[in-house]
C-alpha cells in the first residue's frame, strides 16, 4: 500500500529523477494470474543477436534470434502460457501484448506490474484468449530502445480455424531498414484474404492496397459495423495500432503498399497511391448508439512541450498537464464508473496515445462526434492541435500505463497511471 500511495502522488517513494515508477522492493506484485492449465504454450528468449535484413548484418536484440520474434496464435478459448527468458539483455525485458487487455500482474511493466527480468532469470505469462483479433508484443523495459532494437513480435488470435489467406503485416523500421521484406504469393480468384496491418514503429505509417476493393473489417483488435466497400483509399496507422483490411481476391494483381514501398503482393501491380485520400475513420462504418449515457468522471490531459526542472539537471520533456514521469499524478477511478478522457494536444508533434489495460471507445475529435462505426481502439493518434474525447469503463482493477506510444515521448516524460482504489 505504500507503494501504492507513491504511485498516487507520483512522487514519494520514487529515487532517481527520471526512473519509472517503482514498487518499495522487488515483491508484492499482484498475481492475477488465472489458475487453468494452459493449452497454447510458447517459450521467448530474448538475446543480443545479428539478423539479416536487406541483404545486410543488422546488430538487434532478438527473441528467439528472429526479429520480429516468432508470431504467437491462439484461438479463441486457448489459455495461453508464454516463457520469457532473458539471456543477455543487460538492461533488463519484459513482454507487455499491447491491446491485449489482460490482468494487471500479465501486462509486462517493469516497476509497476513486476519486476524486469534480467539476464540469467525468467518470467512466466498465462492469459486467456478471450478476445479475436491482431495484436503485437513487445518488452516494455526500456522500451524506446527495446521495441527499436527488435524485441517484438506479433500476436493473433482467431475465432476458429483460418479460411483462406490470412496474412500478417508488422512493419519496422531496424536499423534504419524497413521490415518486414517484400513478400509476393499468386493467390486464386476468389480466395478471401485478410491483411492485419501492424505499426510497431513509434511514428504514423501510411498503407495502400491497390488492386482490389476492400474493408476495413476491424481496428485494434476489434471488428467494426457494417464496414463499406472502399477503393484507392489509403489508410494511416498509428504507433502501435492495428488495421484489417479483408477483400476477395480478384484475378487481378493486388499490392499492399507501405509508405509507397511494396510489402505483399499477389503479382506485378503498378499503381501511383501517394495521391490517394486518406479513410477517416471517425466517419466509417454504421453507427450506433452509446453504451453510456452518463459519465462518472472526466480527466483531460494537455500534451505538451517543457522544461523539466525537478533532476539533478533540467531537461527538455514531453509533459502531462504540465509534468513529466514520473511526476505526473495518477488519474484515480473506482471499478465500474465510466471515465472520459479528454486529451489535448497543444504540442507541434503527433503524440499516438495508448491507454494499458482497456479499449477506449472515441466520442468526438475536435467537437465533433464520432459517426461512424463505433471505434474501440487502443493507440490513436493525436495531431498538433487536436482534442479528442475517449470513453472506457473501468473493468479491469490494477495499475495501468497511459502513455505516449511515440516511444522516445513516453521515456521523456510522456507516461502516466490509472489506478483504481
Ligand atoms: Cu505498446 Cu505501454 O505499450
Ligand atoms: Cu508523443
Amino acid at each position: 500500500m505504500v507503494a501504492v500511495a507513491a504511485l498516487l502522488t507520483g512522487t514519494g517513494l520514487t529515487a532517481a529523477p527520471g526512473a519509472a515508477p517503482r514498487m518499495a522492493h522487488g515483491h508484492g506484485y499482484p498475481a492475477d494470474r488465472i489458475a487453468d492449465e494452459p493449452t497454447r504454450r510458447f517459450t521467448l528468449t530474448a538475446a543480443t543477436a545479428t539478423v539479416r535484413v536487406s541483404g545486410r548484418d543488422v546488430a538487434a536484440w532478438a527473441f528467439n534470434g528472429q526479429v520480429p520474434g516468432p508470431e504467437l496464435t491462439a484461438t479463441v478459448g486457448d489459455v495461453v502460457q508464454v516463457t520469457l527468458r532473458n539471456q543477455d539483455i543487460g538492461r533488463g525485458v519484459t513482454l507487455h501484448w499491447h491491446g491485449y487487455d489482460v490482468p494487471n500482474g500479465q501486462d509486462g511493466v517493469p516497476g509497476v506490474t513486476q519486476a524486469a527480468v534480467l539476464p540469467g532469470e525468467e518470467f512466466d505469462y498465462r492469459f486467456r484468449a478471450d478476445q479475436a483479433g491482431t495484436y503485437w508484443y513487445h518488452t516494455h523495459s526500456v522500451s524506446d530502445v527495446g521495441v527499436r532494437m527488435g524485441l517484438y513480435g506479433v500476436l493473433v488470435v482467431r475465432p476458429g480455424p483460418v479460411t483462406g489467406l490470412d496474412v500478417t503485416v508488422p512493419v519496422h523500421t531496424l536499423a534504419g531498414l524497413a521490415l518486414p521484406a517484400p513478400r509476393t504469393e499468386p493467390v486464386a480468384a476468389g480466395t478471401p484474404v485478410r491483411m492485419r496491418l501492424i505499426n510497431t514503429d513509434s511514428t504514423t505509417h501510411r498503407y495502400a492496397l491497390a488492386g482490389t476493393a476492400f474493408r476495413v473489417a476491424a481496428i485494434d483488435g476489434s471488428d467494426l459495423r457494417g464496414p463499406t466497400s472502399l477503393v484507392d483509399t489509403a489508410v494511416l496507422i498509428p504507433a502501435g495500432g492495428r488495421y484489417d483490411l479483408v477483400f476477395e481476391a480478384p484475378a487481378t494483381p493486388v499490392a499492399l503498399l507501405v509508405d509507397g514501398r511494396a510489402v505483399f503482393s499477389t503479382g506485378p501491380v503498378s499503381t501511383a497511391t501517394g495521391g490517394w485520400p486518406v479513410l477517416d475513420p471517425l466517419r466509417y462504418g454504421a453507427a450506433a448508439a452509446a453504451p453510456w449515457s452518463r459519465y462518472d468522471r472526466t480527466f483531460t490531459l494537455v500534451l505538451d512541450r517543457g522544461l523539466d526542472l525537478r533532476g539533478l539537471l533540467p531537461r527538455y520533456a514531453h509533459t502531462v498537464n504540465g509534468a513529466a514521469a514520473p511526476d505526473i499524478p495518477s488519474q484515480v477511478v473506482h471499478r465500474n464508473e465510466v471515465v472520459r478522457f479528454r486529451i489535448v494536444n497543444r504540442s507541434q508533434v503527433v503524440h499516438p496515445w495508448h491507454l494499458h489495460g482497456h479499449h477506449v471507445l472515441v466520442l468526438s475529435r475536435d467537437g465533433e462526434p464520432a459517426t461512424g462505426s463505433p471505434l474501440w481502439l487502443d493507440s490513436f493518434d493525436v495531431r498538433p492541435g487536436e482534442v479528442w474525447v475517449v470513453a472506457f469503463r473501468a473493468d479491469n482493477p490494477g495499475v495501468w500505463a497511459n502513455h505516449c506510444h511515440n516511444l522516445a515521448h513516453a521515456d521523456a516524460g510522456m507516461t502516466l497511471h490509472l489506478m483504481y482504489s
